[in-house]
């Protein structure tokens, strides 16, 4: 059974408004479904399936397992307005690793909701014995590669021309590395000095 302690929980972001984090149910199929249409292309094109196609969210809610991906929604009045999922394997050499995969809404981002997602999944993670979280970016997404870095990830790894993008481009996919209990004190550190309020 995975520990689910602290969710849900209320988030102040940095610009007053309120939201609650916590894990998706078998009843948010519909709404994340329209969480993922009203994204912008640019923000779901390096994702690793077409989240905008209801199949593919039906089957999200009909394989649930906290086990395998850990699904931590952001709703805001009701609506869905950001998503990080830790990705685990049950089996194998790499049990001990998770990847941290998150989008945020257009309206929500650069508030500090990506941060705060990514803290309690980390949270999360030390809760259920991860040791090391990596994060795939695509090398022209700036504002991911900021954002893990800032949120105490390195750039460990770069497959070279590992993605195609929507124009047939080759590019370079970055693997962003540290391990939990690093990643952990750094995002501590961000809280204290960031400061929108996370309740607790
Ligand atoms: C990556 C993402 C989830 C970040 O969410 P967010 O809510 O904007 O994150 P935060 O507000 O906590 O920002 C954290 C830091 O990231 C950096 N950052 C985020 N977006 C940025 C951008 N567009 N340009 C430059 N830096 C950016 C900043 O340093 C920011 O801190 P600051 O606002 O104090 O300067 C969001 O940009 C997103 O959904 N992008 C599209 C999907 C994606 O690329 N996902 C990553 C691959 S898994």
């Amino acid at each position: 059974m995975v520990k689910l302690e602290g969710f849900p929980v209320e988030v102040t972001l940095r610009d007053g408004r309120s939201v609650v984090l916590r894990p998706m149910t078998a009843a948010d199929g519909g709404r994340l479904l329209e969480f993922f249409r009203a994204l912008p292309e640019e923000d779901r094109q390096f994702l690793k399936e077409d989240v905008t196609r209801q199949e593919v969210v039906e089957r999200f809610v009909r394989e649930l397992d906290y086990e395998r991906v850990f699904p931590l929604l952001a709703e805001h009045g009701g609506t869905i307005v950001g998503d990080a999922t830790l990705h685990r394997t049950k089996y194998g050499w790499s049990t001990h690793v998770a990847a941290i995969r998150m989008v945020v809404a257009r309206p929500f981002q650069r508030s500090g909701l990506g941060t705060a997602l990514a803290r309690h999944l980390v949270r999360h993670a030390v809760n259920v014995g991860v040791d090391k979280m990596i994060a795939e970016v695509v090398d022209n997404q700036i504002g991911a590669r900021r954002a893990f870095a800032k949120l105490g990830f390195y750039e460990e790894a770069v497959l070279k021309g590992q993605v195609k993008d929507r124009q047939g481009i080759r590019r370079d996919l970055v693997i962003m590395a540290n391990d939990v209990s690093h990643l952990w004190e750094a995002m501590e550190a961000l809280v204290a000095d960031y400061s929108p309020t996370v309740g607790e």
